[in-house]
């Protein structure tokens, strides 16, 4: 049986809520993931030094398992210097939101004034703590993504120093930005390597394929595989698996969010292997990241076998992307 082994594989951008949706979904990223940078929109989002720790403590205890670092983020405010002084030991990045364009993003930016933003990102480039953006203005939904890029220009060009994440790049036009300012990276999901709009509203409209950013054009699909294929050396694999229980993705008033974590790994390969690019994905899952966060996961080998494996039709009651569907890659139980 034809295998590929991935060491210390990271989840660069991952959802895991709390209490008990926490508990059932935690340990499915900690199985075959060697860390996760773990998203602050709780609610209320996580703010303070107190609820970093906290909450690193919920997850900690929900994955029952050392060998699964969390990598934790602040919901980005407009911090001072001393408090970022205090919380930096305990951080990865802080998660800059604009306000009310995602889920539980209310208490996000309202507006991009630099000069109120300076002081913090300011203390950020110095104290070396990067910025991670969910960069979508409040236009069009087709051209949010493309419109906030001169937000990402004004804000690589005013802090050079600033280590700025374009999270979940959807859009050719995100592609295009990556090798014109050296201080921003991106992430891409497994599911913006799949799908465009026609697999949520080209046909009957399919709420598990539904998040947000919203998947775009078949040439903006083929700019992200491009650059993640070849493991473009600013691009991590960030996931962005955001579980809801399944009647608020089943219901009238959909919420957005792709629930991806556990079967991620074996989409990747798929994909990898379909493009005879497999040899590219260590870089992609987690080597590329370690260079970029500057990171130093402890080791970890997870084996992917190339068998037929169904996806569940849910997890813990939450609905995976593609659930029921057969595909090509499984995990073999790691030890
Ligand atoms: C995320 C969530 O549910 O928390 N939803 C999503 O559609 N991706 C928030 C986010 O990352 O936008
Ligand atoms: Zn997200």
């Amino acid at each position: 049986m034809k295998t590929h082994t991935l060491l210390m594989p990271l989840d660069m951008h991952l959802h895991l809520r709390d209490g008990v949706m926490l508990e059932n979904i935690a340990p499915l990223t900690a199985y075959s993931f060697s860390g996760a940078i773990i998203m602050p929109n709780l609610v209320p989002p996580v703010c303070t030094l107190k609820d970093v720790k906290a909450y690193k403590e919920r997850i900690m205890a929900a994955v029952a398992n050392d060998f699964f670092e969390p990598y934790m983020t602040l919901f980005y405010k407009n911090y001072d210097r001393a408090f970022l002084e205090d919380v930096a030991e305990e951080i990865t990045a802080i998660k800059l939101y604009p306000a009310g364009i995602t889920t539980n993003s209310e208490d996000g930016v309202s507006s991009f004034d630099i000069e109120e933003m300076r002081p913090t990102l300011e203390a950020m480039s110095e104290l070396e703590i990067p910025l991670c953006v969910h960069g979508e203005t409040d236009g069009f939904v087709m051209d949010r993504e493309a419109e906030f890029m001169s937000v990402y220009e004004l804000l690589a060009t005013s802090f050079p120093k600033l280590k700025i994440i374009m999270e979940h790049i959807t859009t050719k036009a995100a592609v295009d930005m990556l090798d014109k300012f050296e201080n921003l990276h991106a992430t891409i999901t497994v599911h913006h390597l799949l799908l465009t709009l026609d697999d949520v509203i080209g046909g009957m409209m399919m709420p598990h394929n539904f998040c947000k950013p919203i998947a775009k054009r078949p040439e903006d699909l083929d700019a992200l595989l491009s650059i993640a294929l070849e493991a473009h050396p600013k691009v991590m694999f960030g996931s962005d698996s955001a579980p809801h229980p399944r009647d608020k993705k089943e219901s009238c008033g959909c919420a957005a969010g792709v629930f991806t974590a556990p079967i991620a790994l074996q989409l990747l390969c798929e994909i990898f292997e379909q493009y005879d690019k497999l040899d590219n994905l260590q870089s992609f899952i987690s080597d590329n990241a370690q260079n970029i966060y500057g990171i130093c996961p402890e080791f970890k080998e997870v084996r992917l076998q190339k068998r037929e494996f169904v996806i569940p039709d849910t997890y813990s009651g939450v609905v995976p992307l593609y659930a029921g569907k057969t595909i090509n890659w499984a995990i073999q139980d790691i030890e």
